[in-house]
């Protein structure tokens, strides 16, 4: 029989970590390893399932927040660390664990990565913001022009003190980026330490510093030289151009490699836009509206005529119903639906990654009035989060 407990101590915390990390095939923490992680486990966001005393799966979340179309942040759970134990699939624990965590979590929203794409639909978890990998030639990489601001290179004390200051006080930017928890800062600092070569730019203009990013350089047998920048935060254009500029302008790279949103308009900055290669599309967000008629209440909307969308949550019944979405806002009603959506794909659409006339097609929403709720929920820019948890 699964009962699912909240963990409250840190030999609780450490069996969670085994748990999990056994799940993913890799082995439990050292005690080096151990100090990095501890501060990721937040008191009442641990939960574990147990069979008897045997702790048999696990799941935690990190408090943090979200900016949703219009620019209002939301207080939002990042979901990590789900994991059940092999002799133990199968037979409803991760259902358990789920339908727990939502039912306790203080957050309007949830996110989270997948390892896999069948586990977390049927939790009302929605598809809702896909990364671009792309590949730059570096060595037919040109950008006209100079750099507005200056860029320089940081020692990695240096940067463990500044970056999670300097990510805080440029704020979240565009839908779908979240803030960064203390726990998130620890594990990226050990990753960079692990990794050693490790480099991190600072950009600054006229108020002062305002974009990073770091990367690291890798030497192929053959003498190639990859550059990878695990993390781009910028919080205007002239930083996301100089940082550019001076990735580009690194010596001996061959090849620059980096995540970016849909729509980032990468080609447009060099000479030759065929520099720049899409090496793959994989997803990033899923998004699950714990709240929804605060989630809904949340965004904003385009301009168009009012559409009434029924919503249906088998998981969280208190989200199922009618509501009527305008430009003005957004009501209960009991108003006939013009569209009758699953809460997961109600996740797929609320960021605008994907629109309610293209969820026609798959049979698994119903509807009419498909043009006008495509313009209530139009956003300017594709959602990307750029934060991997
Ligand atoms: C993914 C995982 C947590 C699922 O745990 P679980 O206890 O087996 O899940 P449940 O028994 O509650 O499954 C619920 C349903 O989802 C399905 N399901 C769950 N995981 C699935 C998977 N990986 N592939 C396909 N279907 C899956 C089950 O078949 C079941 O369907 P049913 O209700 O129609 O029978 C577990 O397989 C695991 O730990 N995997 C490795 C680690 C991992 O990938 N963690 C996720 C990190 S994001």
């Amino acid at each position: 029989m699964t009962e699912i407990r909240v963990l409250h101590d840190e030999a609780q915390f450490r069996a969670h970590t085994t748990v999990f990390r056994r799940a993913m095939h890799m082995g439990p923490p050292s005690d080096d390893d151990w100090k990095v992680v501890l501060p990721s486990y937040e008191p009442e966001r641990v939960l574990a399932a147990f069979d008897g005393d045997e702790m048999i799966g696990t799941t935690q979340s990190y408090g943090s927040s979200l900016m949703v179309p219009g620019g209002a942040v939301v207080p939002h759970a990042a979901i990590s660390r789900v994991g059940v134990r092999a002799d133990y699939t199968r037979r409803g624990v991760l259902t358990a664990l789920m339908r727990e965590q939502l039912s306790k979590l203080p957050d309007p929203v949830a996110t989270l990565r997948a390892s896999e794409g069948r586990i977390y639909g049927r939790f009302g978890y929605g598809l809702a913001g896909r990364w671009r990998t792309v590949e730059v030639d570096a060595k037919r990489a040109v950008i006209a022009g100079a750099m507005t601001g200056r860029v320089r290179m940081l020692g990695q004390d240096e940067a463990d003190k500044l970056l999670p200051e300097l990510h805080e006080s440029i704020g979240l930017t565009r839908p779908g980026q979240i803030s960064r928890w203390a726990g998130w800062w620890a594990r990226a600092r050990d990753r960079k330490t692990e990794a050693e070569n490790s480099v991190t730019v600072v950009h600054s203009g006229p108020d002062g510093d305002d974009g990073f990013i770091t990367y690291k350089v890798t030497t192929d047998k053959n003498w190639k030289h990859e550059m990878s920048i695990k993390d781009f935060v910028c919080a205007n254009e002239d930083a996301w151009r100089d940082l550019w500029i001076y990735v580009s302008r690194v010596d001996l790279v061959d090849q620059i490699e980096v995540d970016v949103a849909l729509d980032d308009p990468v080609s447009w900055l060099f000479e030759d836009p065929r520099v720049v290669h899409t090496k793959d599309i994989f997803d990033e967000i899923w998004l699950r509206l714990v709240d929804v008629p605060r989630m809904l209440a949340a965004r904003t909307y385009g301009p168009a005529e009012p559409v009434v969308i029924e919503v249906r949550d088998t998981l969280l019944p208190a989200n199922d119903g009618r509501y009527r979405v305008a430009p003005d806002g957004v009501e209960r009603v009991e108003d006939q639906p013009d569209i009758t959506i699953p809460v997961d794909l109600l996740g797929a659409v609320y960021f605008g990654d994907t629109t309610f006339s293209q969820l026609v097609a798959t049979k698994r929403i119903e509807g009419t009035r498909l043009a006008d709720a495509d313009a209530l929920f139009a956003v300017p820019c594709k959602p990307f989060c750029g934060t991997f948890f």
